[in-house]
């Protein structure tokens, strides 16, 4: 009786033992694993991670039931892996929850090859000709602008909840480079495509997905995580009828908008390219994702900061009269004047601190950081936040390349 209940002891030690995820030959250090859960009961919705790179260093491991992940903290770091050894990591993971839900297509979580080099050329070209990067831009902005200050003067001597605003605003603006027109504040398209994105985002960075990602056993479930690929369902279809109105109008040659020109692409006959009416749909949906969240987020951010120092707020207002001398527009030129606002607006950006973990990334081969070894296919989360609290390193726009008009869009806003 005693013999066996040993037995059966040692068995379960050995079970766990084998069940236990273990790290790699050289892997970055990390806090214990628990057999099956990996880390997961280490983290909480309070503090996601709990100082580990104090304890662990810039480069530490965890493991997400069974899957391990490598976070790295700090500018050099990131640097040293996002931009040195860039191609070794910049695979996107495929097996989570958000890849599940954008099917593959797209271009934020699309894998590292030739379809990601093909779409995001594609963007880069485009959206520059479309004005992320011309005088257009500008124009759009100011044109949105009157809305808003329209919106705003609307409710003066009420309270007033400025969020919605500012991602009507930002929809708009990027709504105007994809498909040539802005909705109305109160237009129902506009608002179901705002509520799902804002529902999606909460979803993403939520317990949910944690789980989802953990525990492939369970995806099938209906659990609340199947929201979010109604959400995206919705939006497709939404996405999908802005282009069939577009095909229906279209001049071939003569694009209007960023959905024309990708129209006109699809036109040329023959190549075996990764471009699509499906990939569009989701690309569509991907660029207004990315464009608009962070943005109205970084703004309503930027304004409570303000209302909580008046003196700023006023030293900002002197500067800009005294650059504009009674004109009542600011230009993207008169910003190079202003160097007081320009350097609240990236104080803006810094607080907001919109994109914590950035978006996680994957390594493509078997490789190295910091002297420890990484397998090709481990999840890599960079920690923004760790480069935003460094003294005196911060430029977002080397992480974000397609063009960060945030900056203009503020300056105009003033
Ligand atoms: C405050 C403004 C913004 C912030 C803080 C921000 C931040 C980021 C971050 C952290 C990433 C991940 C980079 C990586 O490691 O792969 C990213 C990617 C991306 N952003 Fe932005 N972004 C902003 C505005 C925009 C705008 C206005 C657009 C344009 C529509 C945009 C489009 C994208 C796209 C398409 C990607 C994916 C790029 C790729 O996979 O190659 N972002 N952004
Ligand atoms: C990211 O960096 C911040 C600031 O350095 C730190 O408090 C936090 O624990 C880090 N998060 C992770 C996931 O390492
Ligand atoms: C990613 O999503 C696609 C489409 O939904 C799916 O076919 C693929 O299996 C997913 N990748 C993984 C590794 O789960």
């Amino acid at each position: 009786m005693f013999a066996s209940i040993i037995l059966l002891l040692i068995c379960i030690v050995f079970i766990v033992i084998q069940l236990k995820s273990r790290r790699p030959k050289n892997f970055p250090p990390g806090p214990p694993v628990w057999p099956i859960l990996g880390n997961i009961l280490d983290l909480s919705l309070e503090n996601p991670l709990k100082d580990f790179e104090r304890t662990y260093g810039n480069v530490y491991s965890l493991f997400l039931g069974p899957k391990p992940v490598v976070v790295i903290n700090e500018m050099k770091t990131i640097k040293e892996a996002l931009v040195t050894k860039g191609v070794d990591f910049a695979g996107r993971p495929q097996d989570l929850l958000i890849n599940d839900s954008s099917e593959r297509e797209g271009l934020v979580m699309t894998d590292y090859g030739s379809s990601w080099k093909e779409q995001r050329r594609f963007a880069l070209m485009n959206l520059r000709n479309f004005g992320m990067g011309k005088d257009s831009m500008e124009e759009r902005i100011h044109g949105e602008i009157q809305y808003t200050v329209d919106t705003l003067e609307k409710s003066i001597g009420k309270s007033f909840s400025p969020q919605n605003m500012f991602h009507n605003a930002a929809s708009n603006i990027i709504c105007q480079v994809l498909f040539g027109k802005r909705f109305e504040y109160e237009d129902e398209t506009i608002k179901t495509v705002v509520q799902c994105f804002t529902e999606n985002a909460k979803i993403a960075n939520g317990p949910w997905a944690m789980i989802y990602d953990s525990f492939p056993l369970i995806r099938s479930l209906p659990l609340p995580f199947r929201r979010a690929f109604k959400n995206v369902e919705t939006c497709r279809k939404i996405a999908k009828s802005l282009m069939n109105e577009h095909k229906q109008t279209r001049v071939p040659g003569e694009p209007r908008d960023f959905v024309d020109c990708y129209l006109d692409r699809l036109d040329k006959p023959g190549d075996r390219s990764s471009f699509s009416e499906a990939q569009l749909t989701m690309y569509i949906l991907d660029l207004h994702f990315a464009g608009t969240d962070t943005t109205s987020n970084t703004l309503l951010t930027g304004f409570l900061y303000l209302m909580n120092y008046p003196h700023v707020q006023e030293r900002c207002q002197q500067e800009i009269d005294m650059v504009l001398e009674g004109k009542d527009q600011a230009s993207s030129e008169d910003r190079n004047n202003m160097p007081y606002v320009q350097a609240v607006i990236h104080e803006f950006q810094r607080v907001a601190n919109t994109v914590p973990l950035s978006i996680f990334h994957s390594t493509t081969k078997d490789t190295e950081l910091n002297g420890y070894s990484i397998p090709k296919g481990t999840l890599i989360i960079p920690n923004l936040t760790s480069v935003l609290n460094e003294e005196g390193g911060f430029r977002i726009c080397i992480i974000c390349n397609t063009g960060c008009w945030l900056e203009r869009l503020i300056a105009v806003l003033f």
